[in-house]
């Protein structure tokens, strides 16, 4: 059982949301434990006011195709004031929405639409960072005494080195010497993101303000940027030598923070327990992840990166998928699994470009235990785009991943304006238009997947067994009382027979076309994956 702050109940009622079709099965359980989510990078999604980035406006005026699409919840990467040097991960007033994409009204309107449709919202929240811009750091970089001074980390230098060894994610030091006090700041990411010190309440509690001051709007929760890294040995240590070429960024993993997010939990809490907090949290093993769940007091879910970063390989992905198993048990561990986001190349390029394997993969996502992450644009099978120098605007090298949504065929392909990055390879055929009227498109086939895990408790919310299968091959059943699948999934390029017994078996839903509906024959196709239930 979960503790007593577990038992959330999703009220859809309550909160004016439409009526999912959903069984008992999900009455008993919290809300984002049976949807799936849906990233969408506000730049790059829409253009509402034709200047050819992305908006808040223009979300909204999707928001019928996310919904029809059949996701449960949207995450916006970060909508906040932000000079952009990392995109809105440097965020300069966390309770203003930065111009480009719109203002508060506009905010409340796509988040009531949003609401309307039956969709939840979460936000972005940044707890490591600021923009050197902000007026917190502004102050406190102004004088050793000024009242601000220790909402940041400063520390003097060795001479002319930096306090510690530390490195920036971005490359070169962690540290940036100000000429003001001659002391130095701590920024594990660009010098134009200063890290915030949460060993300081007065850091804890306004942080925690920002919190209420969305979740009074009405947002459903967050994601949790980088959040693993807010709590520190306030020595700072150096990083061993045979780490010091290493960022911490994916091994920092310290006590203090379990405080603070469960500090972080309570403030979710005052909300009547349905509030979600997903964190993204860069250790790279499933079992350094399992104690960020807390005991079920600090974060509700922590992405699973791990399929983000295996090549095309049934040893590989089954290795992840056990592991996760064996690491986030039930019932306290809820996986949030990923294929694809913003900081990432897309997953169809990950896997050569290939778009069955993408489609196979898809298919593994959506049936998989735990909650599904959509990187939005995966569902039209996008690639990368093609960066030119000349237009490379990322420090972190991310612009392939980042490309506006082609939403029509025709020319423009939904961007009124030239967009800020280039579209993603052959627009005319990769697009939401084209695809919504082609029954084989991938469009088609998540839209028949998230129906399905609608439709079966199974996989929203059954029990994950992997069985025997041959070489190449992944195999494995999902099962919620009588409610059954099985998931059958190629990483072979040549067709495998007798991937199972094909004994009475039914295709429900294939990544290939024509085999729908029909008694599975125990076989799969080149890279080709499958669910099944019993005829
Ligand atoms: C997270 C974000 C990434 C950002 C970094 C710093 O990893 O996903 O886009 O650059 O944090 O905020």
């Amino acid at each position: 059982m979960l503790s007593p702050l577990g038992l959330v109940f999703y009220d859809k009622r309550a909160l004016g949301l439409e009526p999912l079709n959903r069984s008992e099965a999900d009455s008993s359980s919290p809300w984002w434990r049976s949807a799936v989510m849906y990233q969408i990078y506000p730049r790059s999604f829409a253009d509402g006011d034709l200047d050819g980035i992305g908006d808040l406006d223009g979300i909204r005026s999707r928001l019928g195709y996310v919904a029809q699409l059949g996701v449960d919840a949207i995450w916006l990467s970060p909508i906040y004031r932000s000079p952009m040097a990392d995109f809105g991960y440097d965020v300069s007033d966390h309770t203003a929405v930065d111009s480009i994409f719109g203002d508060l009204r506009s905010f409340d309107r796509l988040l009531s639409e949003a609401h309307r449709q039956g969709l939840r919202v979460l936000l972005d929240w940044v707890p490591n960072h600021t923009s050197s811009q902000h007026p917190w750091f502004l102050d406190s970089r102004s004088s050793l005494s000024s009242p601000k001074r220790e909402w940041y980390i400063w520390r003097d230098g060795h001479g002319d080195e930096p306090p510690n060894n530390w490195r920036s994610a971005f490359g070169g030091p962690a540290w940036t010497r100000d000429e003001a006090t001659s002391q130095w700041f701590l920024h594990l990411f660009l010098r134009e993101q200063p890290d915030l010190n949460w060993g300081n309440a007065e850091v804890v509690a306004a942080m925690h303000d920002v919190l209420r001051f969305w979740l009074d709007r009405g947002v459903d929760g967050f994601r949790a940027d980088v959040v693993h890294l807010i709590g520190r040995d306030q020595l700072l240590p150096n990083q061993p030598e045979q780490r010091a070429h290493l960022d911490i960024v994916g091994s920092h993993d310290h006590p203090r923070t379990h405080v603070l997010l469960r500090g972080i939990r309570s403030v979710l809490e005052e909300y009547g327990g349905d509030r979600v907090m997903v964190g993204e949290v860069t250790l790279e093993r499933p079992e350094l992840l399992a104690p960020y769940y807390g005991l079920d007091d600090e974060l509700h879910m922590v992405f699973n990166f791990g399929l983000m970063h295996v090549p095309w390989s049934a040893e590989a992905f089954g290795r992840v998928l056990d592991d996760a198993e064996r690491a986030l048990p039930e019932p306290g561990h809820w996986p949030c699994w990923v294929l694809s986001n913003h900081d990432q190349p897309r997953h169809r390029s990950r896997f050569s470009g290939s778009e069955s394997r993408a489609r196979a993969a898809a298919l593994l996502l959506l049936s998989l235990r735990g909650t599904p992450c959509l990187y939005a644009g995966e569902e039209l099978g996008l690639l990368d785009a093609a960066i030119p120098a000349a237009s490379r605007v990322d420090p972190g090298g991310r612009d392939g991943s980042r490309a506006p949504i082609p939403w029509e065929a025709t020319a423009g392909h939904g961007w009124p304006a030239r967009p800020w990055l280039p579209l993603p390879p052959d627009p005319e055929r990769w697009n939401a238009e084209t695809e919504a009227a082609d029954p084989d498109s991938t469009l088609a086939l998540y839209k028949r997947l998230l129906a399905l895990r609608r439709m079966a408790p199974a996989l929203r919310l059954g029990s994950f067994q992997r069985l025997g299968s041959p070489p190449d091959t992944l195999l494995y059943e999902r099962s919620w009382g009588a409610d059954v699948r099985r998931v059958a999934v190629s990483f072979s390029d040549q067709l495998v027979m007798e991937v199972s017994a094909a004994d009475g078996w039914r295709i429900e839903v294939a990544t290939t076309s024509g085999r729908e509906g029909l008694l599975w024959d125990g076989a799969l196709a080149p890279s080709e994956a499958v669910i099944l239930s019993r005829s």
